[in-house]
């Protein structure tokens, strides 16, 4: 690694007099000469490229667009994807965005939920792909692994599997999620309430910076750090790499998935158990419940459907003995309990049916693609009786859009709320998701599902965290404010980084100052600096 530092620091003296020159007014033609200008002499740079006159653009751009909503004619294209091939491409890509003042978005796996990886406000823009690199190297000994940010969850988990007996990662539920944007946004997944985020056990990171640097935790400091482990490495550079602790997981871990509807049960009375002790209950234990809107099985009516998923790291008879004192009203019954590994489990949690190999960990196709919309809340304090009947009654109403609550507490209301920048700890309850999906294509069809899920997050206005209404970065939603334009003034910027990052705010807008002060890393929703200095 170090050879290649210093092989770079030579290569780069000739980008600093091209920088001097730089103009505002060059057209993306002579971008794509700068990159085969600079290509580095080991690695040719011309394979990575692919503009809309290679026959593969198309295929390139569509393979990692995980939101169909962003598959129109109508939606701004890059003119332009760089398909990384090796670290130093990065930098060129860098460089060369410099000079010609370009928009470069990052994408790794694609799938934020707004395309911001993708999509720009800003054109012309290009995107940086970084599928290609996605090596995972584990080192036993130490029980970590250094993992590439174009790899998915599901090779981070199979190839930690495949090396370390009973260990896994504190990661999200979907295996072809991306490492880049799920790492830099906090990530969490079913084992949050036993080992925390993703990023708490991110131990090191490789980033190239605004001036083409590699740089590992050492030489970026603690601070940078600190930004790309929860703040969204998008505003500070593009991040290659990170070092990750494995976690231990059991030998047989005890999954279930059990529906009750409002027709045949009383949900209100479980659910309102559920509220009080899903996140004070075994940390072992992770209940997810998903609310969505069903015909009866009897009346053939509408009725609202409360689907109970958990993971629970023991066997069956443990687990049944916790659900029976703390949460005795869902019912569990011995035959609702499946155990497996905890590789099978990520594949039960995601939908597969029962005996799937795990080799389909490696499968980068998703299982369902469609048009959605995401949204996000927090809950601090219990939701009366009476409330949650007029949630469900709201829901029957609206129909379509969905929610999920996922439990906090355990280690997460354990670790500091400036640990790292994401802010949600001690005090959350829960956190809830609001979901459409949609396959019916055309603006109208999506608006009309975009405002089904904004009256939902409207209604529930009342129960959720206030001033600020808090959000989780990786749920993007760019309902709660953008950057004009791309361009960001520091007080728009302030709007959602205060919701996605509350008291962590004001550190991350130091640090992108120091580090981007010219904001060459921006997005609609990027750090911005302080103060607004205009570009
Ligand atoms: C089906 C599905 C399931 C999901 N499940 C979960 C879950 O269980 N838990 C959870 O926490 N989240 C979940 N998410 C949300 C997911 O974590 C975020 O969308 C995450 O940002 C995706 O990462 P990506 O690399 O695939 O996305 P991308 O769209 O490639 O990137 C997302 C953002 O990160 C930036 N970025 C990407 N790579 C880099 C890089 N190398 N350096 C700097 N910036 C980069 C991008 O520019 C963009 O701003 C889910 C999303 C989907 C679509
Ligand atoms: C795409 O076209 C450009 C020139 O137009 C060329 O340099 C590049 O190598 C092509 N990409 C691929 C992958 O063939
Ligand atoms: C995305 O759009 C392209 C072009 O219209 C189309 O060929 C492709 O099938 C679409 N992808 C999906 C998954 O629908
Ligand atoms: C539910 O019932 C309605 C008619 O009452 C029907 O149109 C719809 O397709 C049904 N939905 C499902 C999922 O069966
Ligand atoms: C649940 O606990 C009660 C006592 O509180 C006990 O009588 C019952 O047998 C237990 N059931 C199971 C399945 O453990």
């Amino acid at each position: 690694m170090k050879m290649e530092i210093s092989r770079f620091s030579i290569f780069l003296l000739s980008f600093s007099a091209l920088l001097f020159f730089a103009s505002a007014t060059t057209a993306p033609e002579n971008f794509l000469q700068c990159l085969l200008r600079h290509s580095p002499p080991s690695y040719p740079i011309a394979p990575a490229i692919f503009t809309s006159n290679n026959a593969s653009y198309s295929s390139v751009l569509e393979t990692y667009i995980r939101n169909l909503r962003f598959n129109t004619s109508t939606t701004p294209k890059p003119f332009l994807i760089l398909t990384a091939l090796h670290e130093s491409h990065v930098k060129v890509a860098i460089l060369c965005a410099r000079i010609h003042d370009l928009q470069m978005k990052i994408r790794s796996g694609g799938h934020d939920y707004e395309g911001v990886s993708y999509v720009s406000d800003v054109v012309p823009f290009f995107v940086l792909d970084m599928f290609n690199l996605r090596d995972i190297s584990v080192d036993v000994k130490t029980e970590t692994a250094w993992v590439q940010t174009g790899a998915t969850l599901g090779e981070v988990y199979y190839r930690i599997a495949e090396k370390i007996k009973f260990h896994g990662f504190p990661a999200g539920v979907c295996p072809t999620v991306g490492v880049g944007g799920h790492f830099g946004g906090g990530g969490y997944g079913n084992m949050m309430r036993k080992y925390g985020l993703s990023v708490d056990q991110i131990i090191d990171a490789k980033i190239v910076d605004v001036y083409g640097n590699l740089l590992d935790r050492k030489a970026m400091g603690e601070d940078l750090f600190w930004a790309i482990i929860g703040g969204g490495g998008s505003s500070f550079g593009v991040v290659v790499a990170y070092k990750i602790r494995t976690v231990r997981v059991p030998e047989t871990v005890t999954v279930f998935r059990v529906g009750r509807t409002l027709e045949d049960n009383d949900v209100t009375e479980i659910v309102d158990q559920w509220q009080r002790v899903a996140h004070v209950i075994d940390k072992d234990l992770f209940i997810r419940v998903t609310f969505d809107v069903v015909n009866g099985s009897r009346s053939g009516k509408k009725t609202l459907r409360a689907t109970f998923i958990a993971l629970f790291l023991g066997d069956s008879e443990r687990l049944l003995s916790v659900m029976n004192k703390s949460f005795p009203k869902l019912g569990l019954k011995k035959s609702d309990c499946l155990e497996m590994s905890w590789l099978q489990s990520v594949l039960f949690w995601t939908n597969f049916p029962q005996g799937t190999s795990v080799d389909e960990l490696l499968s980068r196709t998703p299982q369902v693609l469609t048009h959605l919309k995401r949204k996000s809340d927090y809950v601090k304090t219990l939701i009366p009786k009476e409330k949650l009947n007029q949630i469900w009654k709201k829901m029957i109403e609206l129909e379509k859009p969905t929610m999920t609550f996922n439990p906090y507490g355990g280690r997460m209301a354990e670790i500091p709320s400036n640990a790292t920048p994401f802010p949600h700890r001690a005090g959350n309850l829960w956190k809830i998701q609001y979901a459409t999906n949609w396959d019916e294509q055309g603006t109208q069809q999506a608006n009309h599902f975009i405002d089904l899920t904004r009256k939902l997050y409207k209604f529930m206005t009342p129960f959720v965290a206030k001033n600020p209404r808090t959000a989780f970065l990786n749920y993007r939603d760019l309902d709660i404010g953008v950057n004009h334009n791309g361009k960001r003034s520091y007080y728009e910027g302030r709007v959602f980084g205060i919701k996605y990052f509350e008291g962590n705010f004001d550190r991350l807008v130091k640090i992108k100052t120091k580090v981007d002060p010219h904001n060459f890393f921006r997005n609609e929703q990027s750090i911005p600096r302080f103060p607004y200095v205009g570009r």
